[in-house]
C-alpha cells in the first residue's frame, strides 16, 4: 500500500456492508484502506475484485480477536480510524449456533478495544483528539416494537431477543464503557435492515431473488405481516463516513429508511420487479413461488428507527427510496451471475438445508 492519504483500519470489509463502504471510499480516493477480515463464509473476495493490486487498499486475512495480528498492523499502518464493520451477522444462523457469535462480536470486539486502546495511548495529544472507533451496530439491540408505537430512539432501553442482538448488544456496551471509562474517542452507529449489491444470498432480499429465478419456494416465515425498515446498503456507508467525520465522541447514531414494509410486501415487491425485468421468465409470475412456513422461533414483530438525529444534526438524508433501490438491486443481482455462482458452495448448501428443511419438507 503507498501513498500519504491518511489510513483507517476497517475490519469485515470484505462482508456486504464493509464491501460497499470500501468501494464506496476507494472511489472517492481521499483515504488509504487496510482491511482485516477472517473471510467467512459472508466474506466473499470476489466483492473486491477490482481492489487486489488497488495502491489504495490492502486485504489481511485475519481474526479481529487476533491482538497480537491487530497490534502488528496499527504499529505498521498507524490509521487515525478504526471502523468496525466485522461481525457474525445472521439471526438465523445465531439461533442454530450462538457460540460464534459470543467470540466474533463480543470477545473480538473486546480484544479489538484493548488493542485499539493501547495503540491510541501511544498517540500525541492532537492524534488522540482527532482519533475515531467507529463501531457499526443494528436496531436489532433494542428488540420489537408493537404496531403503531413510535420508532427506536438513541435513547430506547436495549433489549436483545435474537443472541445475535444479544452479542451485538454487549460489544455496543464494551465500545460505550471504553469511552466513559478511558476515554477513547468512540462513535457508534444502530442501523435498520440493509439491501442492495453484495449481499449473502441467506439474507431475506438476495435469497427470494435467487431463489424466483431458479423457480425455487420463496420461504416466508410465519405470516409474513413482520415489518422491518430497510436502507439500501450505499446510504448506510455515506452515513457511516458522515458519523465518522462529523459525529460527536460518544455518542450513538440511529441510521434509517423510513420505508417500513411488511416481509411479505418485500417479497411481492421482489417478484413483481422480476416478472417485469425477466418477462421470459417460465416461473412468472414470480408470487406464485411464495409459501408461508415455519416461523423464527423469537421473531421479533417490527423495528422502527427515528433517525431524526443524524438527519438534523449531521444533515445526512438517503438517496434512494425503497423503490428505487429495490429496482436498482434486483438489476444488479440479474446481471451478476458469476458474483452469485461463486457462493453456492457446498457450505451454503449445507446451510439452506439447516435452516429449511423442517420449515419446508419439499424445500430443496
Ligand atoms: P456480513 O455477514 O455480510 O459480513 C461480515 C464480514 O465480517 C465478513 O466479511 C466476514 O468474513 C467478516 N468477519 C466475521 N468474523 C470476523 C472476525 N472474527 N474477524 C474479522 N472479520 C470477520 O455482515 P454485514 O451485513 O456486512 O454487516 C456488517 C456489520 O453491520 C455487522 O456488524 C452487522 O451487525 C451490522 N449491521 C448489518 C445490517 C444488515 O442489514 N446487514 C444492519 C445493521 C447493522
Ligand atoms: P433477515 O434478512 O434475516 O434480517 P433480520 O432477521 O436481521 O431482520 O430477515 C428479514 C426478515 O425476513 C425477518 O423478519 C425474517 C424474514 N425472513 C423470511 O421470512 N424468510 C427467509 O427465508 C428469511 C431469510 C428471512
Amino acid at each position: 500500500m503507498a501513498g500519504t492519504q491518511q489510513v483507517w483500519l476497517i475490519t469485515g470489509g470484505v462482508g456486504f456492508i464493509g464491501a460497499n463502504f470500501v468501494q464506496q471510499q476507494i472511489a472517492r480516493g481521499d483515504v488509504r484502506i487496510v482491511n482485516l477480515d477472517l473471510l467467512t463464509y459472508a466474506g466473499n473476495p470476489r466483492s473486491l475484485d477490482n481492489l487486489h493490486d488497488h495502491p489504495s487498499h490492502l486485504l489481511v486475512h485475519g481474526d479481529i480477536g487476533d491482538q497480537a495480528l491487530v497490534r502488528q498492523l496499527l504499529a505498521e499502518y498507524r490509521p487515525t480510524a478504526i471502523l468496525n464493520f466485522a461481525a457474525e451477522s445472521h439471526v438465523d444462523r445465531s439461533i442454530h449456533g450462538p457460540e460464534a457469535f459470543v467470540q466474533t462480536n463480543v470477545v473480538g470486539t473486546f480484544n479489538l478495544l484493548q488493542e485499539v486502546l493501547s495503540y491510541w495511548r501511544t498517540l500525541s495529544p492532537q492524534a488522540q483528539a482527532s482519533f475515531r472507533f467507529l463501531h457499526v451496530s443494528t436496531d436489532e439491540v433494542y428488540g420489537t416494537l408493537a404496531p403503531t408505537a413510535p420508532a427506536f430512539t438513541e435513547q430506547h432501553q436495549y433489549q436483545p431477543n435474537s443472541p445475535y442482538a444479544a452479542s451485538k448488544a454487549a460489544a455496543d456496551h464494551f465500545v460505550r464503557a471504553f469511552h466513559h471509562t478511558y476515554g477513547l474517542p468512540v462513535l457508534t452507529t444502530n442501523c435498520s435492515n440493509n439491501y442492495g449489491p453484495l449481499q449473502f444470498p441467506e439474507k431475506l432480499i438476495p435469497l427470494m431473488i435467487l431463489n424466483a429465478l431458479s423457480g425455487k419456494p420463496l420461504p416466508v416465515y410465519g405470516d409474513g405481516q413482520q415489518v422491518r425498515d430497510w436502507l439500501y446498503v450505499e446510504d448506510h456507508c455515506l452515513a457511516i463516513r458522515t458519523v465518522v467525520e462529523q459525529g460527536v465522541v460518544g455518542e450513538t447514531y440511529n441510521i434509517g429508511g423510513r420505508s417500513e414494509r411488511t416481509n411479505l410486501d418485500v417479497v411481492e415487491t421482489i417478484a413483481a420487479l422480476l416478472d417485469e425485468l425477466r418477462p421470459d421468465s417460465p416461473h412468472k409470475p414470480h408470487r406464485q413461488l411464495i409459501q408461508f412456513v415455519q416461523d423464527r422461533p423469537g421473531h421479533d414483530r417490527r423495528y422502527a428507527i427515528n433517525d431524526t438525529k443524524l438527519r438534523e444534526t449531521l444533515g445526512w438524508a438517503p438517496r434512494e427510496t425503497f423503490e428505487s433501490g429495490m429496482r436498482k438491486t434486483v438489476e444488479w443481482y440479474l446481471e451478476h451471475g458469476a458474483w452469485l455462482e461463486s457462493i453456492r458452495s457446498a457450505e451454503y448448501q449445507q446451510w439452506i438445508n439447516t435452516n429449511y428443511k423442517q420449515r419446508m419438507a419439499e424445500y430443496k
